[in-house]
């Protein structure tokens, strides 16, 4: 028996006191994620349940039970505190997926401070931006990504302490930098968790929108009665389930459900901190027995391109529920997954701004291969016009994703930027910037993003972060980047560039330019391929027309050209 049970009769007397209560939330009474994640989870009979298995690439293997994860956490926390870190501090977490990760999360937390996971593989600019932006406090970091922190220290004075947690003793640390190694410090029993409420700030994510800076997204602790009911009803999460998230922390999936969600529901979850393999993939389904799966397109494409074969050689019977988020779910998928694995994977869709699933497929209700399925429950979701934002009452027409603001897991800001913020909202709806259709039987299929944000693999990519990267390099005069479409990834990052004078297109530059873009932002940004143009197509007032490239990229019809060269007007 699934936990939601029938998802018309949840439907039908939904209220958010439900998840409240299964919490022991009190209305206007102290909530903390961090204590709710592990000191609760304890006090309700489970301390010495495995809460969390890790294994790295090497093999090595580490456990930790909910008494573990409660004295980890409390130690972290306790570190920050003596630091002097206070309330609402940014503490930025820098890490691969090691247990420090999860661990320190829940401490940052615990303190009342708010935790910002940034993804380890962010090259220095990257990292800058949204340091600078969020004015970090502290970061919290592996040995090895210091290289990156380094070089950019000088500009970040708001920067006091670099925690290192696998510094060599022998090695001299640097100007501000500090070791904390969790093995070698005594576990802080008792600790005194910061009182803090509904609305007090817990995580900022960083998301990437078409212009401008990436934007800090600021949630509260009031975010886990969505992210906790969320897991228990989409996700499934029961008490023997041995859970497997494969995002990792630096986005919101790797959060929301590959820490809040799965903690507070006290299962136990496994974490791989190794690249990308099917082998390596279905042999930790089958060593830890993974019961329940939660991954993302990109990853089920790259198991399909590694064919059936290969899924013979292992034993995973013990998968019971399938899940994936993070863009389009293609119909092909769902029914690969069904017939190898024996169940289909279920979309599900959000994004960092809404902190939980919003519209989703569910375990017993009938799957539409392609479609997103139907809002949770406690979720108004509609598709309304882009000019008058009306909602459409026509099934199959297409028009904007929005959603009845009021869920508990919703953003409350964007980081100092009240107005980008503001401009998400319109006739009372959030609108998340997506299109889709809403079929007869209410079920939402996906048409495409709302604008120029490159969804490559899952991740949101800025074309005008990689546009600004590109125009650092020497060489480089003008750039314009799109999408193009990718088997696997769905969509990749494309580069058109002009150069300056002096400089001529070759093999070497094209890889120059690739790598240069992949250091300054991350192995994501990086342009999978770049045309060189003599000019690239302009506005008579000479602004760059994406979307002239976009529409060659996809072969799409690039519309008329004229209204184009007047849109700067
Ligand atoms: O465009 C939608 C796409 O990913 C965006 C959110 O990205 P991000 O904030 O990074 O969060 C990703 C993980 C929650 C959305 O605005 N997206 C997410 N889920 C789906 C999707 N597109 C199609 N189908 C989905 N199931």
């Amino acid at each position: 028996m699934s936990n939601i049970g029938s998802y018309e009769e949840r439907i039908r007397d939904f209220s958010w006191s439900i998840s409240e209560k299964e919490l022991g939330y009190n209305p206007g009474g102290i909530i903390n994620i961090g204590w709710l994640c592990s000191d609760r989870i304890c006090e309700l009979g489970k301390a010495q349940k495995t809460g969390l298995i890790w294994e790295n690439a090497s093999g090595v293997v580490k456990k930790f039970t909910y008494n573990d994860i409660r004295l980890a956490s409390n130690t972290i926390g306790q570190f920050l505190r003596d630091l002097g870190i206070k309330p609402e501090d940014r503490i930025c977490l820098f890490m691969d997926k090691i247990p420090e990760l999860y661990l320190g999360f829940l401490g940052i937390l615990k303190i009342g401070a708010i935790a910002q996971p940034l993804f380890s593989a962010f090259g220095d600019e990257s990292l800058f931006i949204r340091l600078e932006n969020a004015w970090t406090r502290a970061i919290i970091t592996q040995k090895k990504h210091l290289p990156k922190i380094r070089k950019i220290l000088d500009k970040m004075p708001f920067l006091e302490f670099i925690i290192i947690v696998d510094q060599d003793p022998l090695k001299p640390l640097q100007s501000r930098e500090i070791a904390f190694d969790l093995k070698n410090i005594p576990k802080v029993e008792v600790f005194e968790i910061c009182p803090t409420r509904a609305e007090s700030p817990s995580v900022l994510h960083y998301t990437s929108g078409t212009t401008g800076q990436p934007k800090g997204v600021k949630h509260v602790h009031y975010s886990i009665i969505s992210q906790y009911l969320t897991s228990k009803w989409v996700l499934d999460l029961q008490d023997d389930d041995i859970y497997w998230c494969t995002a990792d922390p630096g986005w919101v999936t790797g959060t929301s459900y590959g820490i809040i969600g799965a903690f507070s529901n006290g299962v136990t979850q496994c974490v791989l901190d190794a690249g990308f393999s099917a082998e390596s993939w279905y042999r930790f389904i089958e060593k830890y027995r993974i019961t329940m799966w939660y991954s993302a397109p990109t990853a089920i494409r790259s198991l399909m391109k590694a064919g059936d074969e290969i899924i013979n050689k292992f034993d995973l019977s013990s998968l019971r529920h399938l899940a994936s988020v993070g863009e389009p779910l293609n119909p092909e998928a769902v029914i690969w997954s069904e017939k190898v694995f024996g169940k289909p994977f279920l979309d599900t869709y959000w994004q960092t701004e809404t902190g939980s699933i919003m519209i989703s497929n569910y375990p017993g209700m009938k799957i539409k291969p392609g479609s997103m399925g139907k809002p949770f429950p406690g979720i108004t979701a509609t598709v309304v016009s882009p000019d008058t934002y009306e909602s459409f009452d026509v099934p199959g027409k297409i028009g904007l994703i929005a959603l009845k603001p009021g869920w508990p897991s919703m953003m409350r800001m964007y980081w100092n930027n009240e107005e980008t913020y503001k401009n998400k909202f319109r006739n009372g709806w959030y609108l998340p910037g997506d299109r889709s259709s809403i079929d007869t039987d209410g079920y939402f299929w996906f048409v495409g993003r709302d604008d120029d944000v490159i969804n490559t693999g899952g991740h949101l990519v800025s074309p005008f972060e990689v546009e600004s990267a590109l125009l650092e390099h020497p060489a480089v005069a003008e750039s314009a980047v799109v999408s193009k479409p990718d088997f696997v990834n769905m969509e990749v990052v494309k580069a058109f560039v002009s150069l300056k004078p002096g400089y001529q297109p070759s093999k070497e530059l094209d890889l120059e330019i690739m790598n240069f873009v992949r250091k300054k932002l991350s192995p994501l940004a990086m342009p999978q391929e770049i045309e060189f143009m003599d000019s690239l197509p302009k506005t008579r007032s000479g602004k760059i027309m994406r979307r002239i490239l976009h529409a060659r990229e996809w072969g799409e019809e690039v519309g008329d050209t004229s209204t184009l060269e007047d849109d700067d007007k």
